[in-house]
């Protein structure tokens, strides 16, 4: 099976065999069936944040659990998404009927299965405010499992799920809170600026995808996975010394004795945005992010990544780390 644009990179993939399931219940007779016992297990989503080899071998699962409905709580409501929708589509529909909680996350590719994953983040929020629990069948034996936010270890792109979780589970179910009470957030970038003085959800999302579309390359033009490393969060000291010899260098103190510096400002003061190599490039936009310009595989990327993190290294001593999930 060819998953070549089933990844938003674009790259060659072909895959042994390739399972779609629509219910939770399919998934969980499969593993208890034995499928997570075989050599490879795949889980492939939205195809978004992950680096595909150009052979994978095994079973590639594909969850397409594509409902979600709301339960309504007084001023609130629970959002309770299947992993296959697409998340911006349930985005633009909660802002559409005026709820707050997930505009700033509108125009994330992927589905909502894999959100959780990386604990997907923009413009000041990320996924974990606003989850209640993530809903798992585990490979081992097709068990259920439901598992509070609190207990999914969130952080700056990281969670349970690529930890302790990775290759164990499959993630079927959400449940998100959100609210009719104004709660915009705009303190990133010059969101504020395009806004109105009250603007609604709907304004906000639109906002940010107008952000988004100026910066970020559209992955059906240009083959993408966002930003292609994790912004390094640095001892304070270390991000001292920087700011001494960069005083206008982008640094967000964590308040924990760490700072996280912008890596796609690193890779640009390297003198690498737009650079090009082969078959893959820094995008011209925004420096963090690595395009596909055709024709390339995993393995190429994987060496181009590591040249630029490799001179960004030589430049400024920190070491950068891949945002994209290897499959
Ligand atoms: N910058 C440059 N040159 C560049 C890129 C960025 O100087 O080429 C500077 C910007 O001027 C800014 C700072 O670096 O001062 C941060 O840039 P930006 O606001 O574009 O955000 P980012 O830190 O590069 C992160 C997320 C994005 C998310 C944006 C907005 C990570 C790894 N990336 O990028 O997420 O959309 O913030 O919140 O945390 C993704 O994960 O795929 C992704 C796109």
């Amino acid at each position: 099976v060819d998953l070549t644009s089933a990844n938003t990179l674009g790259l060659p993939c072909r895959a042994e065999r390739v399972v779609t399931v629509s219910q939770r219940e399919q998934i969980v007779s499969l593993m208890q069936q034995g499928a997570g016992h075989q050599d490879t297990l795949t889980i492939l989503s939205g195809g978004s944040n992950l680096i595909l080899p150009e052979y994978l071998p095994g079973l590639t699962l594909c969850p397409q659990l594509n409902y979600w409905w709301l339960e309504l709580r007084g001023e609130d409501a629970l959002v309770h998404v299947g992993a296959g929708v697409v998340w911006h589509h349930l985005v633009m529909s909660l802002a559409q009927a005026g709820w707050w909680g997930t505009e700033n996350l509108a125009l994330i590719p992927g589905h909502s299965g894999a959100a959780p994953v990386q604990n997907i983040g923009a413009y000041g929020v990320e996924l974990a405010e606003l989850l209640e629990s993530v809903t798992v069948v585990h490979v081992e034996d097709g068990a259920t499992q439901m598992l509070a936010a609190t207990d999914c270890g969130f952080g700056y792109r990281e969670s349970i799920f690529k930890g302790e979780l990775d290759g164990r589970v499959i993630i079927t179910d959400l449940v998100l809170r959100v609210g009719r009470r104004s709660r915009a957030r705009l303190d990133y970038g010059d969101l504020a600026h395009r806004v109105s003085a009250e603007p609604t959800p709907l304004e906000v999302a639109e906002a940010v995808c107008a952000v988004r579309r100026e910066k970020l390359p559209d992955p059906e033009v240009l083959g993408n996975a966002g930003s292609f490393f994790k912004n390094p969060v640095v001892a304070a000291d270390i991000a001292e010394r920087l700011l001494d010899e960069y005083p206008g260098m982008p640094h967000f103190p964590q308040g924990n004795g760490r700072t996280k510096l912008a890596a796609g400002w690193l890779i640009d003061r390297c003198g690498l945005k737009g650079w090009r190599n082969g078959n893959f490039g820094v995008h011209e936009r925004q420096a963090l992010v690595l395009v596909h310009h055709g024709g390339g595989s995993a393995g190429e990327l994987l060496a181009f990544a590591a040249e630029v993190a490799s001179r960004v290294e030589q430049c400024f001593g920190i070491v950068l780390e891949r945002e994209p999930r290897l499959a």
